[in-house]
């Protein structure tokens, strides 16, 4: 029981706990351990939908050592299927394609349908023989993988044992109803990745609190201070952060991108940035969102994918390759903190820190969330021993 009562020291109130000890951060049992009970038990995000835009895109993404392949279908609704053949476990898709026809497992030419049915099975009775009683394509469909999109972001429950998305998360999406409307990708160049070396928890940590920007962002410092911050947060859901000095992006011509259709006047110079927990950051504009995607790719490396959303399908090209600088900018200022907590966590001793009960909550509630999810599972787990 030692090794969880920890736990329950983070799971405190903000002003008494500690934050998540070394071993979250540092230790291959506990990052596997993690990857159970905070990604592929919960709604974690891989994707976004306009990674596949059109009919027949494919593209294999590999989740934290699971091949997964998101495409989209014939109806246009975008899919996750586990990207393996189910005669002899292949990988059926390598590469980004656009799948013309059926998905071919490049080994014996097994296909598939984009809706995951196998359609073919050649010579799977002999020579010449493409069908034989054993093998029933009814039941050897691609594995198709839970999935929802919400934001343009395809969030998979990879268990398959999650509560409902719209459920768990029912109360954000109330939040930023105003927003629930066309969102358009704005193309190659709203797009940009960072490959950062931490752990990916301590890029949502980092996310969730205002704390840091005089030090960490001069730049939006400059216009909006910490006072100009509010603090989001609902236990066991979601954390982050609000501004109420949200200054549109203006061109030469002090031309902006044009707004959200029937935004309140909250977001006039409003903007909210959140963590939907595990692993995606969402930020909300007036005339802009976006969604990053945390992609752990080990214990202490990360992948952040940015994508960058707009009103309207055209938008002015170099206003938009502007936003993304300006994003970029402020997300590489990120990269030293995130980089050098990770490699503080080799402190041996360092017990997690103590947060600031008033600035840290946001993140914190991270914590607590993280917390709980391991303890539910440990407890599972013994209960089953
Ligand atoms: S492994 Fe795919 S057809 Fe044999
Ligand atoms: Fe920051």
């Amino acid at each position: 029981m030692t090794e969880t009562s920890y736990l329950n020291d983070v799971r405190k109130p903000v002003d008494t706990a500690n934050g998540l000890p070394n071993a979250h951060y540092v230790d291959q049992t506990v990052f596997e351990e993690e990857r159970q009970s905070l990604l592929f038990s919960q709604w974690a995000g891989l994707a976004v939908a306009a990674d596949v835009p059109e009919v027949g895109d494919a593209k294999p993404i590999d989740f934290l050592g699971m091949p997964l392949l998101l495409v989209r279908d014939r109806d246009e609704k975008v899919r996750v299927y586990q990207n393996i053949c189910r005669h002899r476990g292949m990988i059926l898709v390598e590469e980004p394609r656009k799948i013309e026809g059926a998905i071919r497992c490049p080994y014996h030419s097994w296909c598939y349908g984009l809706d995951g049915r196998l359609v073919s099975t050649p010579h799977v009775g002999g020579p010449g023989q493409n069908v034989h009683e054993a093998i029933d394509k009814k039941q050897l469909g691609l594995i198709e993988v839970r999935s929802h999109i919400w934001m343009d972001v395809v969030f998979v429950n990879i268990d398959g044992q999650a509560a409902d998305f719209d459920d768990i998360h029912a109360d954000l999406i109330k939040r930023w109803s105003e927003f629930d409307q066309p969102l358009y990708h704005g193309g190659a160049d709203s797009y940009f990745s960072l490959d950062v070396k931490t752990n990916w928890k301590l890029a949502v940590e980092n996310y969730c609190e205002s704390y840091h920007l005089p030090w960490v962002h001069p730049g939006l410092n400059s216009y909006s201070r910490l006072e100009d911050h509010y603090n989001i947060e609902l236990a066991g859901k979601y954390s982050g952060q609000g501004t109420y000095v949200y200054r549109q992006l203006r061109g030469v011509n002090e031309e902006v991108f044009p707004d959200f259709e029937n935004l309140s006047e909250q977001w006039d110079e409003g903007a909210e940035y959140v963590a939907v927990y595990p692993n995606v950051l969402l930020g909300v504009q007036r005339d802009h969102t976006f969604a990053i995607i945390l992609e752990p790719k080990s214990i202490d490396r990360t992948v952040e994918h940015i994508h960058l959303y707009y009103s309207q399908p055209k938008t002015d090209e170099g206003m938009r390759a502007k936003n993304a600088q300006l994003w970029k900018t402020v997300f590489e200022e990120d990269v030293f903190v995130v980089e050098g907590m990770q490699r503080g966590r080799n402190a041996v001793g360092f017990d997690g820190g103590r947060f600031s009960p008033v600035m840290d909550s946001p993140t914190h509630c991270f914590h607590d969330w993280c917390a709980e999810r391991i303890l539910e599972d440990r407890s599972a787990k013994q209960a089953a021993e």
